[in-house]
């Protein structure tokens, strides 16, 4: 065995970096084996890609071919070879191995097997499982979506902040709401959201967004909600409903045209055509809550003016439409007592969803706040609320209170449908829910 240097990563090989016949040195854990006349062919995962080794016992020596040949999947092995493009090899390229270093064996029986395992073990050993190339694909979109975003940011003049996880009042109402234990004090919570922090920031920073888990108590099982979720949540003072839709649109539309044409590879292995996410364009459609309500009811489905949309609604509203849209104006009594009521129809207010198409429904929520004291008094009040509880926030309405807008992008939701799966959970590593908090 040699002391190996000068490793490079995968990634590099498949992206035609180094010339056929090249001598390159790369470490990493195999995925798979199979051994067949001679040959034996392994897969390596570096966490840059997947490239496939071959061992052929007329280039190696036999000490080594049958060493290597007994080691169990997962172990990790540094080796030598030649870059060799070859078509029958995923990905295209492979290594032709004449040497092996330092080897990290093993145990026997891996629990995580090619063939068909239950969703409840696999979570079980979410620990292992966050191995696979299709997870590994959907973490390295995560992080470029993030990058995408923070580049947008940037771009467009915002503040990045980060706002307390520990708070004394809720800002989405309390049934969602995680008590914690905070020394001797009662009435303490995990953020639902930035906002209220949000509000006091704009008149410090101006324009300002945070990328910050939130925590929602949510007492359902579904597709799509978690109850530790990434919240990207932007704030702007001297703005309206429609300035922060229009940040919305083009903000999510960088995001998807970035990951289509930096990684579009990954994104079609993932599950996701990558030219429907460059074809994205800002504006996206706007329709108003009451013609939402009228096109659920147009197909028989149950619903009333002042409805929330449940799962049921959305689902059927959502598969009409190709790109996402806004739904604008929703009642007063489902939404907090924080957004503005519109001054021509004090029924509605100054809110708008933004709802992903496909039946994936909401990923964005936000809209224009009440920035007058009194106004905002009686809207605590009315939502059932102690206004002793929300004190420094109204204080804010003495000091120079301009009209300011914002909204709550929930980031797993949004890779949700961008990469077109079936459910949140693998948007994550370690998915937080009703039931699982481990591992
Ligand atoms: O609609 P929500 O509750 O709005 C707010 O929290 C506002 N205070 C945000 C703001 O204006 N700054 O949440 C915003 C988004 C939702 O549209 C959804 O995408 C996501 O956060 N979200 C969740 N994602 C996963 N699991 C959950 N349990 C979620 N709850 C909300
Ligand atoms: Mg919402």
């Amino acid at each position: 065995m040699v002391k190996m240097t000068g490793f490079i990563d995968v990634a590099d090989i498949l992206k035609g970096d180094n010339e056929d016949g090249a001598e390159v040195k790369v470490r990493g854990w195999i995925y798979t084996s199979r051994s067949s006349g001679g040959i034996q062919f392994l897969e390596l995962r570096d966490g840059s890609g997947v490239i496939q080794c071959t061992l052929n016992k007329r280039n190696i020596d036999a000490e080594t071919f049958s060493r290597v040949e007994k080691l169990p999947l997962e172990t990790a092995l540094e080796m030598k070879g030649k870059v060799k493009e070859d078509n029958r090899a995923p990905g295209g390229w492979e290594i032709r191995v004449n040497e092996i270093g330092n080897v990290y064996e093993s145990k026997l029986d891996y629990p995580i097997v090619k063939k068909e395992q239950g969703i409840e073990f696999l979570m079980d050993n979410r620990h292992l499982y966050i191995r696979e190339p299709k997870l590994q694909n959907i973490f390295q979109i995560r992080a470029k979506f993030l990058q995408a975003a923070r580049d947008w940011f940037k771009e467009n003049g915002y503040t990045e902040v980060q706002t307390p996880m520990f708070m004394t009042a809720s800002v989405e109402g309390g049934s969602t709401l995680f008590s914690v234990e905070y020394f001797e004090r009662k009435g303490v919570y995990l953020s639902q959201s930035w906002q209220l922090y949000a509000e006091a920031l704009i008149s410090s920073l101006g324009k300002i967004y945070t990328i910050a888990p939130s925590f929602r108590a949510e007492p359902s099982r579904t597709r799509r909600h978690l109850s530790e979720f990434l919240h990207m949540e932007l704030e702007e003072p001297w703005s309206t409903l429609s300035d922060i839709q229009n940040s919305g649109d083009r903000l999510v539309c960088h995001m998807a045209n970035t990951l289509a044409e930096v990684m579009p590879e990954k994104v079609k292995a993932v599950g996701r055509d990558p030219d429907y996410l460059a074809s994205l364009k800002a504006p996206f459609p706007k329709i108003t809550y009451d013609e939402a309500v009228e096109i659920v009811q147009s197909k028989n489905i149950e619903m009333f003016w002042g409805d929330d949309f449940g799962w049921q609604q959305e689902g059927p509203l959502t598969e009409e439409f190709e790109t996402p849209f806004w739904v604008v104006g929703y009642p007063s009594g489902i939404k907090p007592f924080y957004h503005m009521p519109d001054p021509k129809r004090a029924e509605v207010t100054l809110s708008s969803d933004l709802l992903a198409p496909e039946g994936y429904g909401e990923i964005i929520g936000g809209g224009q706040r009440v920035h007058n004291y009194e106004q905002l008094y009686q809207r605590t009040l009315d939502d059932g609320l102690d206004p002793a509880n929300y004190a420094w926030y109204m204080d804010l309405r003495k000091w120079g209170t301009v009209p300011h807008s914002g909204f709550g992008l929930g980031v797993e939701r949004v890779l949700m449908w961008m990469l077109k799966l079936d459910h949140i959970r693998d948007t994550v590593p370690f998915p937080r829910d009703m039931r699982r908090v481990y591992p």
